[in-house]
């Protein structure tokens, strides 16, 4: 089948570096003489079909803004059959035969359902703050959320230090702890706590102590938000020790702002290869990034697979916190 006109829409949490794919999806198929409709709020636009087409110049100057032009929405319709059958339609209808989906795991599993029961060809990019989609290295936004968590933590460890106090600091992640240990690592965290190893708080306790005994006056503790209540931990520490201590929650701070040049880099490609993949009949698959190749997996292999965090990260953050 001869792809003619593509859709390209946005799903999940909005995540920077979104627009620079979009950006990439219009211009790439507009090399290849596709055309594209922008589908509005993701699964949910498909839904009521809110489409417009997108043209070479709808996507100019926005490769630096965060969110997404085409907005986002965690759709619950999207579950049920009846609604997929409304998208159907509205795809048929705007003679749209091909997709990229541009978000995370409910990208995924949205596009697997829509290619098994319409067969409309899908191709997903990864694009999460979350960084927890496996066969991929990196999704878009995930950098730049690091990065923005990274500099609120530098301000904060300004008021650590100044008043002596253990800050708990909770960065974003769902059930994952990607966000959580990268963010630890590189802001100097004297801990870190993430849902995939479990945390002992007497030992926390004690590394504070110990810090504390070496000549530290003040701690930053990093924690995943599916760790745990930072404000537990808090209560816990502040029963145990004559600790000052603090809780910010970095909340979605982290979601918006101006994508980092990696993001957008990891956009420009994806949208290219997705563009490539579907004029190619290589339908179905997520892209991604392995080490500095751009790499493409079958969607049914990637939700079935496990993205499991570095522990020689963990291992080393905890050597630096001495
Ligand atoms: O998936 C991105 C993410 O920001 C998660 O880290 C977080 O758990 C969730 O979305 C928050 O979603 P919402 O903005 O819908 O509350």
């Amino acid at each position: 089948m001869k792809i003619k006109r593509i859709g390209v829409m946005t799903t999940g949490g909005d995540a920077p570096g979104m627009n620079a794919a979009i950006r990439a999806v219009v211009r790439s198929a507009r090399y290849r003489g596709l055309e594209v409709v922008g589908i509005e709020r993701g699964y949910a636009g498909l839904i009521d079909g809110s489409m417009k087409i997108l043209d070479v110049r709808s996507v100019s100057g926005i490769i630096n803004k965060g969110g997404t032009i085409l907005h986002t929405v965690r759709s619950k319709e999207f579950r049920q059959k009846i609604y997929r059958k409304r998208a159907y339609e509205h795809l048929r209808e705007h003679k749209i035969d091909g997709l990229v989906v541009i978000g995370g795991d409910g990208s995924l599993h949205g596009s697997l359902s829509m290619y098994k029961e319409s067969g409309i060809p899908c191709i997903v990019i990864p694009a999460t703050i979350d960084n927890d989609l496996p066969k991929t290295d990196y999704t878009i936004g995930f950098d730049t959320a690091v990065n923005t968590a990274v500099d609120a933590i530098d301000k904060i460890r300004d008021t650590a230090t100044s008043h002596e106090r253990v800050f708990i600091v909770e960065v974003m992640g769902r059930e994952h702890g990607f966000l959580a240990l990268e963010v630890g690592l590189v802001s100097g965290a004297e801990v870190i706590m993430i849902p995939e190893i479990k945390t002992n708080i007497k030992k926390v306790i004690k590394s504070l102590e110990d810090g504390r005994r070496r000549g530290k006056s003040s701690s930053i503790i990093v924690t995943a938000e599916g760790a745990g209540n930072p404000n537990s931990i808090a209560d816990e520490i502040s029963k145990n020790t004559k600790m000052d201590v603090r809780v910010t929650i970095l909340g979605h701070i982290q979601r918006g702002g101006t994508p980092s040049a990696f993001s957008r880099m990891l956009a420009c490609k994806f949208g290219a290869e997705a563009v490539r993949l579907l004029c190619e009949g290589r339908y179905n698959r997520m892209v991604g990034i392995v080490g500095k190749t751009i790499v493409s997996f079958p969607i049914a292999d990637v939700v079935k697979g496990k993205k499991s965090i570095n522990y020689s990260d963990y291992n080393l953050a905890q050597i630096f916190a001495i």
